[in-house]
């Protein structure tokens, strides 16, 4: 694009071929001032802080002098092509690269013009016209050519931007996994000021049993391999970010030792989401299938069994001792067919059929259950559920609420032997669209490594119950197009959250 430009800037500033002839017979004769100039140009820059930092070293001082030094012959004597072009726009790109700050760029031109100025004034023989005409020439091409150098800066911004925009996230870190550069991605995701994680390592972003993966990725990069880990990163409001990273290598070009680590971070908590769910539909259409053959196999047998032994237990003499015996058999067999009933509800629930329902009746007739059950006597329960109406299955939310209060009041037996005061609190609110069901309890609570557990079927650290209680509501909730997860109670013990969209399941 500058290619195409230069020419019609050259004419916009009125600088004609004659101009560049005229620069160009003047070139022998300005070059003496050249030496002078270059000087002048490195003196400065090793006595201005920033401007000698990116001077490395003295070889790299030497190839400076001989590139400035073709850069004012140029100046001079080059036709005003493409390559003089691509020459200017090369020269910004190493100071981008090295670092340099742009207004030194344009506060190092100033000496640099006045110096040619100065040396063609004092070119005596020529007229004043022609001086004249010599310094407009010399004028504009420098401003062209700064124009040009100064242009990589902004094509750093288009690419700042690009990286900026990136779906992955971005950032520099050094040996210890101090981050130092951040793209926006990055910063905005975890929801951290950009100032403050720069001060943040990547073990503080990533959860605790991370710091392994984490370690490992540290160690692989600075041993100058590029390195991929995937492991789980902290937001700053707690959510939970599954990453895949990937790591480069970074080494200095003068000292070749790595000084950082590019780090590229892809979000994979929804690939993950998808593919857990992907596996849970596959295995529950197993189970389903499993739990259909198994109703058959063992229904219908315990069925018979239970009808046998009433026939004996009717049969046997009033206060004979095989009698409570039998009764315990009987029992044990109903719970047996309970559990398969449990099975085949959680692996083949039926579809939702959403009713327009006041949930605070559905709360108010479960908590009564519990009430009137004498194995949690003692416990307080506090209800708050002002009417709310939503598009639920009645039928199938209530024993969902039943039996997250069963697992709440169950929670707390070892707390009503200890004499502590056990308590449960069910509350209902609407937040935007979704309706909120909090049950909380004042028991022990759920440790962090079996809060995704407590849904899974058969998981269980009670005696009592087959341990499908929360996976069979996880399931209902679920088909609600809601959830249920675990979280804190701000009574000490475990707060079971069910979300419920209020217009009912997705279509
Ligand atoms: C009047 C403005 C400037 C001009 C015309 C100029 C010219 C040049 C040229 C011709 C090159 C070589 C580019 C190449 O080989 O492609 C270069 C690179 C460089 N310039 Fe400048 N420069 C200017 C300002 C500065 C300033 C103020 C500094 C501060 C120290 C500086 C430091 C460097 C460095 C460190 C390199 C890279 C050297 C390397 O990687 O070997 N330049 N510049």
């Amino acid at each position: 694009m500058f290619a195409d430009l230069y020419p019609r800037l050259l004419a916009y500033s009125d600088i004609t071929d004659v101009d560049l002839a005229l620069l160009r017979e003047l070139s022998p004769r300005m070059a003496p001032a050249f030496p002078g100039i270059i000087d002048d140009f490195y003196r400065r820059a090793l006595t201005e802080p920033v401007t000698r930092r990116v001077l490395k070293n003295a070889d790299m001082i030497a190839r400076l002098r001989q590139s400035f030094l073709e850069w004012l012959h140029d100046l001079f004597e080059r036709p005003r092509d493409s390559s003089y072009v691509e020459r200017r726009l090369a020269i910004g790109r190493n100071h981008v690269e090295v670092g340099l700050p742009p207004i030194f760029v344009f506060s190092a031109m100033g000496p640099v013009r006045m110096a040619l100025e100065t040396a063609v004034l004092a070119l005596h023989d020529l007229s004043d016209e022609t001086r004249r005409r010599a310094c407009r020439a010399i004028h504009v091409t420098l401003d062209l050519d700064l124009g040009l150098i100064s242009g990589s800066y902004h094509e750093i911004e288009k690419y700042r931007d690009l990286v900026d925009t990136s779906p992955d996230m971005i950032g520099y870190c050094d040996s210890a996994g101090r981050i130092f550069e951040a793209n926006r991605t990055l910063y905005e995701r975890l929801g951290i000021r950009r100032v403050d994680l720069v001060q943040k390592t990547l073990v503080e972003l990533s959860s605790p049993e991370s710091s392994p993966q984490v370690a490992l990725l540290l160690r692989g990069v600075f041993d100058g391999q590029r390195t991929r880990a995937e492991f789980r990163l902290h937001a700053a409001d707690g959510e939970a970010l599954d990453v895949e990273a990937i790591a480069i290598p970074h080494s200095d070009p003068v000292t070749r030792t790595i000084d950082h680590g590019r780090i590229y971070l892809r979000d994979i908590t929804e690939r993950r989401r998808i593919a857990r769910d992907l596996l849970e539909k596959q295995s529950l259409v197993r189970l389903g299938e499993m739990a259909a053959v198994v109703a058959h196999e063992v229904k219908n047998p315990l069925a018979g069994i239970s009808g046998a032994l009433r026939v004996i237990e009717e049969s046997l003499p009033p206060g004979n001792p095989h009698g409570p015996i039998i009764e315990e058999i009987v029992a044990r067999l109903l719970a047996l067919n309970e559990t398969v009933d449990d099975l085949l509800l959680y692996a083949r629930p039926r579809r939702p059929l959403p009713i327009l329902t006041d949930l605070s009746i559905l709360i108010g007739e479960a908590v009564e259950l519990i009430r009137r059950d004498s194995q949690f006597d003692g416990i307080r329960i506090g209800v708050d559920a002002p009417s709310m109406v939503a598009a639920v299955d009645p039928e199938m939310l209530k024993p969902v609420i039943y039996n997250l209060l069963v697992n709440a009041a169950q929670s707390l037996s070892g707390i009503i032997r200890s004499g502590r005061d056990p308590e449960i609190r069910i509350t209902l609110r609407k937040q935007d669209r979704l309706i909120l069901i909090d049950v909380d309890d004042s028991g022990p609570g759920i440790p962090q490594d079996h809060r995704d557990r407590v849904f899974e079927p058969f998981f269980t650290t009670k005696r009592s119950g087959n341990g499908l209680g929360l996976s069979i509501a996880y399931r209902v909730v679920q088909l609600h197009g809601g959830r249920i997860e675990v979280l804190d109670s701000e009574i000490e013990g475990a707060r079971l959250r069910l979300t419920l969209p209020e217009d009912g399941p997705p279509a």
